[in-house]
């Protein structure tokens, strides 16, 4: 199979992607008369043989998608040998870079090629990837990924320390992208590596004294238009929300509620008040996530919800919301760009 090309229906040695919703995915490479256990039951992998991306595959228990791998489906599931590079900064990478078909780009270090794959793919079909990983095994992986996906014209791996020995390349590279965790020992021979018409080059760090090191060598070497970036993800979820009509004044004289005394209401009633609905209220708001269930109208307005003074009624009132989640992704590293210009 080639990342670099498409092809219809699955073959033997195929890496697929096993698509059970947007947050449970595997990548499996095919295997005659091999079973992969998934949450919904076994999958044999002769079952798939033949059969056309983009199709449902039924399992014993439910039933899945097969996707024909791309670098984002690849980033996403991906087996780990290091921390790696995610989509949102990639995003960024290859366009703060300048990648397009034709370019060259130079690369350190390998780590998991999360990457070097979405590198690749913007560069195809005559541009080169340069990459170099210190770690032996993280380097032969990589190669073998490459050739596994079809992308081995389009990338040479190197094993060697960059900072030590540098990249040995010079007026070749359109790009330099560096994550290492000493950029500024490999800076002045990525330098040397950029075309004598100039370039672009890239850091990306964790840490903030990285960044100040890496900017302070950028600007010791001429480098031009040195910028950090941090880019982080907010993701949002559509929720229904089910909320009684407002009813400040309940006419059930039973139950409890602000009394007036005159023109005030009294203290202690109010309180009393406050603290029983906050209480309920609390109960009412969101009842249930789109992502998980499909709303219908009647299904909504059956939902109990509690009105302002405590007594549950039907909800009268609800609405889809963006609801932006508790738990986010956060910092993973700075990007600092720096532009090389000819002399
Ligand atoms: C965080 S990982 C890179 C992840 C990669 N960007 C990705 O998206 O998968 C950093 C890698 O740099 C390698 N490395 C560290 N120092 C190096 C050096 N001096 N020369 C070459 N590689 C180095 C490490 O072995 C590690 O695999």
């Amino acid at each position: 199979m080639s990342l670099a090309k498409y092809h219809d229906k699955v073959k033997e040695n195929d890496t697929v992607i096993l698509y059970l919703g947007y947050d449970n995915m595997h990548a499996i490479k095919i295997k005659k008369g091999s079973v992969f256990q998934t949450r919904y039951g076994a999958l044999r992998h002769n079952d798939i043989i033949g059969t056309t991306y983009g199709s449902r595959v039924h399992c014993p228990k439910g039933y899945l998608y097969i996707l024909y791998p791309t670098p984002e489906l690849w980033t996403s599931n991906l087996p780990h040998r290091t921390q790696i590079l995610y989509t949102t900064d990639i995003s960024v990478v290859s366009f703060q870079l300048d990648l397009k078909p034709g370019a060259v780009v130079v690369e350190s270090g390998t780590g998991s090629a999360s990457l070097s794959h979405s590198i690749i793919r913007s560069i195809l079909p005559d541009g080169h990837l340069y990459t170099f990983e210190f770690h032996k095994e993280r380097a032969q992986k990589a190669e073998e990924e490459f050739k596994d996906h079809g992308l081995s014209d389009y990338v040479t791996v190197t094993h060697k320390d960059v900072c030590q020995f540098g990249f040995d390349l010079e007026d070749v590279a359109d790009a330099v992208f560096l994550d290492l965790p000493v950029p500024w020992d490999a800076i002045p021979s990525a330098k040397k590596a950029l075309k004598k018409q100039g370039g672009r080059i890239c850091s990306f760090s964790p840490c903030i004294e990285q960044v100040q090191k890496s900017c302070a060598c950028f600007a010791e070497l001429g480098f031009e238009e040195i910028s950090t970036k941090e880019c982080l993800v907010r993701n949002f979820d559509v929720r229904t929300i089910n909320l009684p009509n407002p009813e400040f004044f309940s006419r059930d004289k039973t139950k409890s509620q602000p009394q007036k005394k005159g023109s005030r209401f009294d203290r202690d009633d109010m309180d009393a008040y406050s603290e029983e609905t906050a209480e309920n209220s609390a109960q009412c708001d969101i009842v249930e996530s789109s992502d998980t269930k499909e709303n219908t109208t009647s299904e909504v307005l059956d939902t109990p919800a509690w009105d302002y003074i405590g007594r549950k009624t039907a909800a009268n009132f609800s609405f889809k919301a963006g609801i932006s989640l508790g738990r986010m992704p956060g910092h993973t590293g700075y990007l600092t760009f720096a532009t090389l210009y000819p002399l």
